[in-house]
């Protein structure tokens, strides 16, 4: 089947019209509402939910940031050998060819093949993805499930900064996602992370990691502990 069809189509429409690229790369950040189509969250959020079984608790303090990773993952290894259209998607020329406009740069598949696409969830109060920068300088989250607004759950994102510290003050952007949102993230150049949830719900997400030309060949930190 054709990766087009996965989406939503009024993609195109929605990227030009809301000047997303020029909003991407003054703000590191682009949302993209409603992203799959009805067929696409068919078939990409039955993917998800076959190997939700699968995915490992992780409960530790990472050491390159020092803050806490209290949640269940699975690496793209696991996930490639029992999903076929996540992976698809992820390769997709129309999928690279999006996130290369909305970046201005060609985006890479990076080097760290357990780390290109994750899925990361936020199951029990408290689960948190602790402050961090990324290896390579994109992410693109389709976000699967949603804690209801207030929860926590939310991702901080203290643009310019590299310490996570700064997750804590004030000058912090907080965003709260809907079922289907999607959002495209530099992860590079910004110290950012998810708050704890306070409250019942979930936050899953896959997070489909794209290198830059200058990072592409780089090996992840945080693959081993948090995926391996
Ligand atoms: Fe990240």
């Amino acid at each position: 089947m054709d990766c087009a069809k996965l989406l939503s189509s009024n993609i195109r429409n929605f990227i030009s019209q809301n000047d997303l690229a020029s909003r991407f790369q003054n703000s590191g950040i682009a949302i993209i509402p409603n992203f799959l189509s009805d067929e696409g969250q068919r078939i990409i959020f039955h993917e998800v939910a076959n190997v939700l079984p699968l995915l490992k608790r992780r409960n530790f303090t990472e050491r390159t940031y020092g803050t806490d990773r209290i949640m269940n993952t699975i690496g793209s290894r696991e996930l490639f050998a029992k999903t076929t259209y996540i992976q698809r998607l992820y390769e997709s020329l129309i999928i690279r060819t999006t996130l290369g406009n909305l970046a201005g740069e060609a985006v890479f598949l990076p080097a760290d093949e357990n780390e290109r696409v994750v899925i990361n969830r936020l199951s029990r109060k408290n689960d948190v993805h602790g402050g961090h920068v990324d290896t390579y300088s994109f992410a693109f989250n389709i976000v699967v499930e949603a804690p209801p607004i207030g929860s926590g759950g939310e991702l901080l994102v203290a643009k310019g900064s590299l310490n996570p510290e700064d997750l804590a003050g004030s000058d912090v952007d907080r965003y709260s996602f809907l079922k289907n949102d999607a959002y495209f993230l530099r992860t590079d150049a910004s110290v950012h992370g998810v708050a704890p949830l306070t409250g019942t719900g979930f936050r899953t997400i896959i997070n489909m990691a794209y290198a830059s030309a200058e990072n592409k060949d780089a090996i992840s930190y945080s693959s081993d502990s948090l995926y391996g």
